[in-house]
């Protein structure tokens, strides 16, 4: 038990290195690695041992410092060339998270204007970027839950807790507010086929921060919001358009058509960071797809009729008007539409 219901962190810079709770092995394992190049932390990015829009973003910027270290130590005159590569393998690993190159387009920055051995300032960068982080998740978190009525009963979707951001989280961080706050009687917390990230990763955290939980399967969704359980889907976002459509974990969309049918709000909590203004719509957003092995199979085991091919895309678009508020550290947009979404990205 803790007073903050928040106890849980998955990045971390230790000894001069990244190391990463890995988790692909959670809630069985709680294994650390320590990543020491870049190839190593894109292909932890590219293979899930972190994942979450922010936290991609954070071990990136800290892999940048690795890849620093390791390109002006090798040749301190001509680094700089060698260094874009790494920047472009780390900005590769994942392509629908905006965080990711949001991250990097702020350590290209930071070398625009270096001089000299570059470790440093990228370090004391991917510092702030993560705390950062951890400030605004608490922000939203307040901002978040003020929406939110007393005695009400949430659903969320995915992990976008501790685990998926520097800590605490973006809507797992509004529930963890409101929960503290009181207000809620009920969070549930759908699976999320085929990572399962709601029932692996979410349900850990939540137990290990003394919150209760409750599991469905992904298919109970409609069922559960007919059932006046839940007054608020809560998700978080991978990458929000200028008009204010939604790429977020595949079946948000569903759960977000199906919340507006029996009248369940619907709220998406992110950091400006993941507002992504050069992108104007959905269409425009690049869905991540994946390889058709992890529906085929659970746990490296066969599941589907052997000859079943599969289509696995990561992410889906929940338009904007199927949105009822966007929470970010800046503030709240209601009813999101590009006019507002451009006033509050200023
Ligand atoms: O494929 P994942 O696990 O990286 O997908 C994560 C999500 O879709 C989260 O909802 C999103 O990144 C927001 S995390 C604060």
């Amino acid at each position: 038990m803790n007073d903050n219901h928040d106890c849980v962190r998955a990045v971390h810079w230790e000894d001069n290195a990244l190391r990463l709770l890995d988790q692909r092995r959670l809630p069985t394992e709680e294994i650390w690695l320590t990543l020491a190049d870049t190839a190593a932390v894109a292909a932890a990015i590219r293979d899930m041992v972190v994942r979450g829009a922010p936290a991609i973003g954070i071990t990136a910027a800290y892999g940048a410092v690795l890849a620093a270290r390791h390109r002006y130590r090798s040749d301190p005159l001509a680094w700089r060339q060698t260094l874009q590569a790494d920047l472009d393998l780390l900005r590769q690993a994942r392509p629908t998270a905006v965080n990711l190159g949001w991250a990097l387009d702020r350590v290209s920055a930071c070398l625009d204007n270096l001089r000299g051995d570059p470790e440093a300032a990228l370090l004391a960068l991917a510092r702030e970027l993560h705390e950062q982080d951890i400030a605004a998740n608490r922000r939203m978190g307040d901002l978040g839950a003020a929406l939110i009525e007393a005695g009400s009963g949430v659903l969320t979707h995915c992990n976008t807790g501790s685990l998926a951001t520097g800590g605490y989280g973006t809507a797992l961080g509004v529930i963890r507010s409101a929960w503290r706050q009181g207000k809620l009687n009920a969070v549930f917390a759908d699976e999320t086929r085929p990572w399962l990230q709601g029932a692996r990763l979410t349900a850990w955290e939540l137990v290990r921060d003394a919150i209760p939980v409750s599991l469905v399967v992904d298919g109970a969704v409609a069922h559960l919001m007919q059932s006046g359980q839940v007054q608020w889907l809560i998700v978080g976002s991978d990458r929000i358009a200028a008009n204010g459509d939604v790429a977020n974990k595949i079946g948000t969309c569903t759960a977000a058509i199906v919340a507006r049918y029996y009248g369940v709000k619907v709220m998406v909590v992110a950091p400006a960071s993941t507002v992504d203004m050069h992108t104007a719509c959905a269409a425009d957003i690049p869905i991540e797809q994946r390889p058709a092995e992890e529906i085929l199979q659970l746990a490296g085991r066969p599941v589907a009729a052997p000859g079943a091919q599969a289509w696995n895309p990561a992410f889906d678009i929940t338009p904007a008007g199927l949105v009822d508020a966007i929470v970010t550290e800046r503030g709240v947009v209601e009813r999101p539409d590009a006019t507002k979404m451009a006033a509050l990205m200023g």
